[in-house]
């Protein structure tokens, strides 16, 4: 047995690997909000992080890096394909998102979800010392809980789930539903973003699998309880707010404004590049007053950051292509000369950039199809500290339950978008203050700390 008191198990190493131009690598903390979120807990707790570490065939011995203790898990090019491309990325990720893209089923793509997850399982096993607590990550390892139970019973489990938990209907179609439930029944205490999914959860546990159920408990034949309730997770504010505090960002806040033209008033918006994210329909919202007037293309900007994502599944690939033109004819038909309507950014920057656009937006525009959370639009309040700006969000990302002074919308719903774009860049400056105020205590209050001491508090 290991000696890790406390285990974190997710799809990723918090690590990424960096190559130095003479063939040497090292590991570089990656940017991200899982990883934001649980990195304090575990300095805290001495624990160990379990992970791939993101590329092929990987044979790597535990590492200590920047305190942390890492334990890679390798995958094979094949098990790349068909566990996470395949069954996470294109089975679950568009079933568990309101099948805003529609879901392959591959009995290949499952046998490798279930070899993977063993794995995954063995590894997390390994390392944990006697009655130790292991806090399972996300929909790609669904089936560890489970496993590991029967593999280590004295361990106290925890399972969370980052995306939605999706609505009964659509989890039947999944031809594993059952094994999915029985996998995550394996923890102690489920964690979901909302009520509503750990509601959909309870509801298919008692009528599929026939157990007894009664509020957010699960009662097991075997005497075992299992709860499943919501702990909405967030941001470290403080962090956030401290760089947007900094000189350097001020200075950059200011370079920014300037190369972008010093418009009046700079839109933005900041994602991975995913279809679940209703990047085309908000550009298209955005480019539509521009064509009509409603917003003059000289005072205005849209900035749209895209953060490259699992570019090997086709459907993000379709999406890029589809993206690439719209802000190609949109910059072509509208743009002045050597002045972009949309200033699109297909990569990744590093956080001090992202305070820095955050405080330079004037307007941010967070407008998913469905999204568990959205980290963004907490942290672009967490930098607002002037309490300037303001929030245009949808109703379908689990972060409009707890900002509700933002500007909603149905993402849906082109023209309600266009009036809520309008809306909030005419806003006085009292109306958004006050707005700005009153979502800044929230994240303030609920940030990433007690998100972690809560679950691990009630799974303890
Ligand atoms: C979402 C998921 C995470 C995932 C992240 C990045 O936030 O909930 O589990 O790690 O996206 O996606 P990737 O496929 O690159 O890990």
């Amino acid at each position: 047995l290991g000696t890790a008191e406390l285990v974190i198990v997710a799809n990723r190493l918090p690590v990424d690997e960096v190559t130095a131009p003479d063939g040497s690598s090292t590991w570089r903390r990656s940017p991200g909000g899982l990883v934001t979120a649980l990195e304090p807990v575990l300095r805290q707790h001495h624990g160990a992080w379990v992970g791939w570490p993101g590329g092929v065939d990987q044979e790597i011995e535990p590492f200590v890096s920047d305190g942390l203790t890492l334990v890679p898990v390798p995958l094979s090019a094949e098990e790349v394909e068909e566990f996470y491309e395949g069954f996470s990325n294109a089975t679950l990720w568009p079933l568990y998102h309101d099948v805003v893209a529609t879901p392959a089923f591959h009995r290949e793509w499952w046998e490798s979800y279930v070899e993977v997850n063993r794995r995954f399982t063995e590894k997390a096993a390994e390392v944990a010392a006697p009655g130790a607590t292991v806090w399972v990550q996300d929909y790609q390892l669904q089936l560890v809980p489970r496993m590991l139970r029967d593999l280590r019973p004295d361990l106290k489990i925890g399972f969370y789930l980052h995306i939605p938990f999706p609505p009964v209907e659509l989890f039947l179609q999944l031809p594993w539903r059952r094994e999915i439930l029985e996998g995550l029944l394996g923890a102690d205490l489920i964690g979901f973003q909302l009520p509503g999914g750990a509601a959909n959860f309870v509801r298919l546990v008692h009528e599929r699998v026939g157990h007894e159920t009664r509020g957010d408990r699960v009662f097991l034949p075997d005497g075992r309880i299992v709860r499943a309730a919501a702990y909405p997770i967030s941001i470290d504010t403080e962090e956030f707010e401290t760089l947007a505090r900094s000189e350097a960002t001020e200075k950059r806040v200011a370079e920014i404004r300037e190369s972008l033209g010093n418009p009046r008033t700079v839109f933005l918006g900041v994602d991975r590049l995913d279809y679940t994210k209703g990047i085309t329909a908000r550009l298209r919202a955005y480019s539509e007053l521009i064509a009509s007037g409603d917003l003059d293309v000289e005072e205005c900007v849209f900035v749209q950051v895209a953060t490259p994502s699992r570019e090997r599944v086709e459907q993000y690939r379709r999406l890029r292509d589809e993206i690439d033109m719209l802000v190609g004819r949109v910059n072509g038909d509208y743009g002045p000369l050597g002045r972009p309507v949309i200033d699109y950014q297909h990569v990744s920057f590093p956080r001090e950039e992202m305070a820095a656009l955050y405080r330079a937006a004037d307007v941010m525009v967070v407008t998913p199809l469905r999204d568990g959370m959205n980290l963004v639009a907490k942290e672009y309040v967490a930098c607002k500290f002037d309490d300037e700006g303001a929030l245009v969000l949808s109703e379908f990302a689990g972060a409009a339950h707890e900002l509700r002074q933002a500007w909603m919308v149905n993402p849906y719903d082109i023209n309600g978008m266009k009036n809520a774009l309008l809306e909030a860049s005419r806003a006085t400056p009292e109306d958004r203050r006050r707005r700005m105020r009153a979502m800044r205590a929230q994240v303030k209050e609920h940030d990433v700390a007690r998100w972690a001491a809560t679950f691990l508090g009630d799974l303890g």
